[in-house]
């Protein structure tokens, strides 16, 4: 990082110590005796060379187009972070009593105003979006539990749902008696339509044999493979066919799509802050919209706050480390050292992934997974079939061949063939696009995908 930006964030560290937040979580600066509201000096736009300084942590030697996994962090967030974490290591009593909950609270507030919440109470942050399925979900199991939902009352969630909260669904509601019908989607897919008619399918079956669809789960963009999925109209036909709740498992969304509680108008809506927010690992929001329903949503690690609302419990969940929830503000200013904040980055990242994908797909005489505005900042492309990819197991390794033999970080999916298919693309890449990519990251894995295919090798060849 250049000196004068350590200059800079020292000072600005130093401007915070004297930022007081009166009950709604609102700003008042102190410095030097005056009360100056919300004012603070505005920053320049990022150079090419601060933004090269802020990931120059990333090993060099990897063409990074993975930023959906894990996301990333500069390093000026990291720094925040590591004052967070000396302050509580400095005072750890005063920063419990004093400093944490009014910090957590300017957090939330932040995260209303950017997905035009109604009310700061509708926000809890959470460590992961794996959390706030948890908190979710354990609810759903006691609405079973409780005799509020029948045996045999369905849950409809995606086929593509991601892995780890189908898992979540089958502890929480398969166990307490409640049947699951996932929806069939087509991959490649063309067009909303063509989920919405399957959604449609799944709700109608849903509601066979007498039985009501409790909840539907719907992802905002799926993970493997990438597609933004239409979730306001998913949304809206599942009020329309009387569907109790309605939770959007948002993982990728918050600087990746737009994103409007409003607008969406689910009971319960997460995302991760450190996929596409630039937050450190790990923090996520969890939104539940006002109702009897948030009332009974609790945090499945129980604490002192327990039955204090989910934002205030979810707010203590014992003695841990906590930095990762208090550096929104430093990162709200980091996004808005782009052009156009955080809907600047996102547009330039989408636009560049699909020029990317396009330009991968020619290469390779391959196809994009969907159309470009069925794309966020990921997009799968297909690749080459003579690879024979067979099986997830293939694809993993094939994902492990390009990291250990030509630093490309990668991840690979897996589609099964469909009957009479000639020649069919079998495996697909899913590329991000992040502020810290270059076209040589792209550049990279067009040329060691065609370096494999001129030395003819396949899956089969690869070892275990
Ligand atoms: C759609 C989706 N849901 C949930 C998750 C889980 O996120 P985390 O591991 O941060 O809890 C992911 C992670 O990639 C995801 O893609």
């Amino acid at each position: 990082m250049a000196s004068d930006d350590h200059d800079h964030r020292r000072h600005h560290n130093n401007h915070r110590h004297h930022f007081d937040l009166n009950e709604n979580g609102d700003t008042t600066t102190t410095n030097n005796h005056h009360v100056q509201p919300n004012k603070k000096p505005k920053l320049s736009l990022i150079s090419d060379a601060d933004l090269r300084s802020e990931f120059a942590h990333h090993d060099s030697s990897v063409a990074r187009i993975n930023n959906g996994s894990f996301g990333s962090c500069p390093a000026s967030i990291i720094a925040a972070q590591q004052q967070w974490q000396l302050k509580f290591l400095q005072q750890p009593d005063d920063f419990y009593f004093n400093k944490l909950k009014p910090s957590i609270l300017k957090t939330r507030t932040l995260i209303k105003d950017l997905i035009n919440a109604d009310d700061v109470e509708e926000v809890s942050i959470v460590d992961n979006a794996t959390t706030a399925a948890a908190i979710v979900l354990q609810q759903t199991s006691w609405a079973f539990a409780e005799g509020k939902f029948d045996a045999g009352d369905t849950a409809v969630m995606l086929h593509y749902a991601y892995g780890a909260v189908k898992k979540s669904v089958q502890a929480y509601v398969t166990r307490a008696g409640g049947r699951v019908i996932e929806v069939q989607l087509p991959f490649p897919v063309n067009s909303n339509d063509e989920i919405i008619c399957e959604f449609r399918k799944a709700l109608e079956k849903g509601k066979s044999d007498g039985h009501k669809v409790r909840l539907a789960v719907i992802d905002h963009i799926t993970s493997m493979p990438c597609v933004v999925i239409p979730v306001k109209e998913l949304v809206k036909i599942c009020r329309d066919e009387g569907v109790d709740q309605i939770f959007v498992d948002a993982a990728h969304s918050i600087g990746s799509t737009e994103v409007d509680m409003k607008e969406i108008g689910a009971d319960f809506y997460t995302s991760n802050l450190h996929k596409w927010f630039f937050c450190p690992p790990s923090v996520a929001f969890l939104y539940c919209r006002k109702s009897d329903k948030a009332l009974a949503l609790h945090h499945p690690v129980v604490s002192h706050e327990y039955g204090n609302g989910l934002a205030i419990e979810s707010s203590w969940i014992g003695t841990r480390d906590y930095s990762a929830q208090l550096v929104v503000p430093e990162v709200v200013e980091f996004l808005d050292r782009f052009e156009g904040g955080i809907e600047g980055i996102r547009k330039r990242n989408h636009e560049k992934v699909v020029e990317m994908g396009e330009m991968l797909a020619k290469a390779w005489g391959t196809n994009l997974g969907s159309p470009p505005e069925m794309c966020s900042s990921m997009v799968m492309v297909g690749l080459p079939a003579c690879f024979g990819i067979s099986s997830d197991l293939d694809a993993l390794k094939f994902r492990t061949h390009l990291r250990d033999c030509f630093g490309v970080e990668v991840p690979i999916y897996y589609r099964a063939p469909k009957d009479g298919e000639v020649n069919p693309i079998t495996g697909y890449a899913r590329i991000s696009h992040q502020v810290y990519n270059i076209i040589d990251d792209y550049y990279k894995f067009r040329d060691a995908v065609n370096n494999l295919v001129n030395n003819g090798v396949t899956c089969a060849s690869l070892s275990d």
